[in-house]
């Protein structure tokens, strides 16, 4: 078979899409000329074709599709052609956990509001953002399409692409697609993972305004309801301080694109006690001055933190997996040092340091004089 030029192939993959196996020599002509292409001969060939006036399409993108060397296609099973696989229910399920603050009504506001008005909320790790949104679409009862960003989301990811399905190419509609004809809310989430210029298929869509399938030739025109909220942990300026390996400087147009910027922070030690207390109690914790304390210590190291005193923070994630940790080990430190060893050895020590002095009942004792470990800590009995 003779190679296709890009052209072609996009072509041939969209008539298929629209016709099926098989297309009339008139209708192959008039879909050419609609997508603004030349006179198909190459679909139009005698070779393919099946009776008078008549062109096998599927015999033609078959061993295109063997051309494209495509290793091991994924099977799959059930997947709808339309939904690309977006059948669930997608409004996210109330989570009695959840403790809205900071800007969290507004965030429900506007995705209740039903109007397009694209969000950027921007804040370190760990403090709600994504939980936020989702939790912004439970309550408004909004259906909501994740989509999480990393240096390798592109086009094909976003909008959509052709897939093998039982040996024949579908063209198979991405999640901002679904979003779009579905009137959702579309999640970027960690949106400044992504390479800047392989997201830019999302400039108009940013807009408000339609967007036109190439690879189709399929106009998709956003449904009442649709929107985007993007999260990320910088503003799209990179990360100077290296805290956030990964995140890129995304285009100065495509953030323009956002109206609002949200700056979260962390919930403040009242609103972190009652997030804790939440989750002590459905752990089954009966400990709340241990939860007092947590949220001290987390707000003592943020405080140095912000001051210039530490590298590390202790994110109100962080604080959730230690509360796991001590329904697991029922005991403090353990729990504690479990949690922070994700961190530098001199972070570790000054982050379990600062505990020891808020929590009287917690020993820190050294053993051996010139261990590097040093430390032994001995569990809190209390
Ligand atoms: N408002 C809140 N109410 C209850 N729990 C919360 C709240 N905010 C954060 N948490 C807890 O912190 C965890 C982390 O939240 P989330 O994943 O939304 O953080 P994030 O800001 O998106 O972090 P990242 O920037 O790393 O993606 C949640 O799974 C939850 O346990
Ligand atoms: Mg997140």
């Amino acid at each position: 078979m003779k190679t296709l030029n890009e052209n072609q192939t996009k072509l041939l993959n969209a008539a298929y899409n629209k016709f099926g196996n098989t297309a009339s020599k008139r209708e192959l002509q008039d879909f050419a000329t609609d997508m603004g292409q030349p006179y198909p001969h190459f679909m139009i060939h005698r070779d393919y074709r099946i009776k008078r006036n008549v062109y096998d399409l599927n015999a033609q993108i078959l061993p295109l599709s063997k051309s494209k060397k495509v290793v091991e296609p994924t099977k799959v099973i059930s997947l709808s052609m339309d939904s690309g696989g977006f059948k669930e229910n997608l409004i996210p399920e109330v989570d009695p956990l959840y403790v809205p603050f900071g800007n969290a009504k507004m965030i429900r506001d506007v995705i209740k509001s039903k109007m397009f008005y694209p969000l950027y909320i921007t804040g370190l790790s760990g403090n709600g953002k994504t939980f936020g949104v989702e939790q912004a679409c439970a309550q408004s009862k909004r259906e909501v399409i994740r989509v999480n960003f990393t240096v390798e989301t592109d086009e094909d990811d976003l909008i959509g692409g052709f897939r093998l399905v039982n040996g024949e190419t579908k063209f198979f509609k991405g999640p901002v697609i679904k979003a779009m004809e579905l009137g959702a809310v579309l999640l970027c989430d960690e949106i400044d993972l992504a390479n800047p210029a392989k997201v830019m298929c999302l400039q108009p869509i940013l807009e408000g305004k339609g967007y036109f399938i190439k690879k189709t030739g399929e106009y998709v025109r956003p449904a009442a309801g649709f929107t985007v909220v993007a999260t990320a942990n910088t503003k799209g300026k990179g990360s100077e301080d290296g805290r956030f390996i990964g995140t890129n400087v995304m285009n100065e147009a495509f953030l323009e694109r956002f109206p609002i910027t949200v700056e979260q922070s962390y919930p403040s030690p009242s609103v972190e006690k009652n997030i804790l207390q939440k989750v002590f109690t459905n752990l089954d914790i009966k400990d709340s001055e241990f939860l007092d304390k947590l949220v001290d210590w987390a707000d003592i190291i943020r405080k140095t933190f912000y001051d210039g005193g530490v590298d590390e923070i202790i994110s109100t994630r962080r604080l959730v997996h230690i509360a796991k940790a001590y329904s697991i080990f029922n005991d403090r430190m353990q729990s504690i040092q479990m949690c922070i060893n994700r961190f530098d050895d001199d972070t570790k020590a000054s982050f379990s340091d600062l505990y020891t002095k808020i929590d009287a009942g917690v020993v820190v004792e050294d053993v051996t004089e010139n261990s590097s470990e040093g430390k032994v800590i001995h569990p809190y009995k209390g």
